[in-house]
């Protein structure tokens, strides 16, 4: 069985933003960055009750609208305080113009 689940059409992303999926009942964002990369990390910030898909992407980084910690996308891990815990990440497969994450991990 294949561990991908398909989560969006890679049409509903854009540069340079996050969107929030829930597949299986897990609250994940998707970002798409200028170089046209898409990461997916947890959507819920480590720091407080903040969803990481309406921050500001800048590079390969959100920035938490509630207090400004940074994440970087490609790992989740924390760039910037005052998030201490990393965001967990998902890996991502583009494929036929969809989105797949393996949420097996
Ligand atoms: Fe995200 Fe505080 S809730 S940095």
């Amino acid at each position: 069985m294949t561990p991908w689940t398909d989560v969006a059409a890679e049409a509903d992303l854009f540069e340079g933003a996050g969107i929030a999926v829930t597949p299986e009942g897990q609250d994940i964002a998707l970002f798409k960055l200028e170089n046209g990369s898409v990461y997916a990390i947890n959507n819920l910030c480590t720091h407080g009750n903040a969803k990481l898909c309406d921050g500001f992407v800048e590079g390969h980084h959100v920035e938490c609208p509630f207090h400004q910690a940074l994440f970087d996308l490609r790992d989740g891990s924390v760039g910037c305080g005052p998030a201490t815990e990393p965001a967990k990440s998902w890996p991502v497969k583009i494929e036929g113009g969809r989105v797949y994450l393996d949420l097996n991990l």
